[in-house]
């Protein structure tokens, strides 16, 4: 990753105009050219390939999880895929691609998205932080320098708060009148100063990338194929649904 990186770096140094940002590396070239001459900058080469990585890492998998059990809950739920169905038809069509404007008029696909990100829990434990001093949090007494690790499921399943916690129900983010709405207790990009810094990306990309599949194609299960579960998971980066197989027959 480092070496395919390190080659984009070096074409983007060639054709580097401080005037025309075209992306993250030449804004941090040009920060960098201006830290020149600071010590301690962070502007240094091996920091932004970090920062790279970083992006990568975090960038990619996420997204890509969450589609994968978005596909997954769709072939399980055929009578929410058709619903789907019917709202990409009425609002976008077939003529054209999505938008992200379309998502104000498909309250139903923007519940469905978001039932998928409650209910796959991709990151349940968030990342890990350190009290950088001590502090109190409703009556607990956390010193410097504890490691705290945020339950993200504990919010996303909350018995109390959703109607079917465990089970895929789009009319968590619908209210009577069918317009979206959004607990608070939706947090898959946690919270706080820390939270997601690519929130905003990753919400455009479900909804492109989701409604792009299902504009063109129904989605199933195979003939005589057991029925994939999503109440288990593999846990790497990302808790990932098992591998399963699906059917996607162009509409
Ligand atoms: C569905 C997709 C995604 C989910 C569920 C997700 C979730 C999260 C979570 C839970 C955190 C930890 C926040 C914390 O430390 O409290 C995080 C951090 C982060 N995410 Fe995402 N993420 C997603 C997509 C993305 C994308 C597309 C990018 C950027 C390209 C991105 C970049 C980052 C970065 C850089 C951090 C670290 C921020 C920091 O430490 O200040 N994420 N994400």
């Amino acid at each position: 990753m480092a070496q395919f990186l390190q080659e984009i770096i070096t074409s983007h140094k060639e054709s580097w105009d401080p005037n025309y940002t075209r992306d993250f590396i030449d804004a941090f070239l040009t920060q960098q050219e201006k830290m020149r001459n600071t010590p301690n900058t962070s502007f240094l080469e091996d920091k932004m390939i970090t920062s790279l990585l970083g992006l990568f890492a975090a960038g990619t998998e996420t997204t890509s999880t969450t589609i994968n059990w978005g596909l997954l809950f769709m072939v399980l739920h055929p009578d929410v895929q058709s619903r789907v169905h019917e709202e990409i038809d009425r609002v976008i069509g077939k003529g054209r691609r999505p938008r992200l404007e379309d998502r104000e008029e498909m309250p139903f696909t923007n519940a469905v998205i978001h039932e998928t990100q409650r209910l796959g829990n991709i990151v349940p434990i968030s990342l890990p932080h350190e009290a950088y001093r001590d502090t109190t949090v409703m009556g607990y007494t956390i010193p410097k320098g504890t490691m705290i690790i945020p339950n993200i499921s504990s919010a996303l399943l909350d018995e109390d708060i959703w109607l079917t916690p465990h089970q895929f129900n789009p009319g968590h983010f619908l209210d009577s009148d069918g317009k979206f709405v959004k607990p608070e207790a939706f947090i898959p990009f946690s919270a706080g100063h820390r939270v997601c810094l690519g929130e905003q990306l990753a919400k455009t990309e479900l909804f492109i990338f989701f409604t792009s599949i299902l504009q063109r194609f129904t989605l199933f299960l195979p003939e005589n194929e057991a029925r994939p579960s999503y109440k288990e998971a593999q846990f790497g980066i990302t808790l990932c649904p098992l591998p399963y197989r699906l059917r996607a027959k162009a509409r």
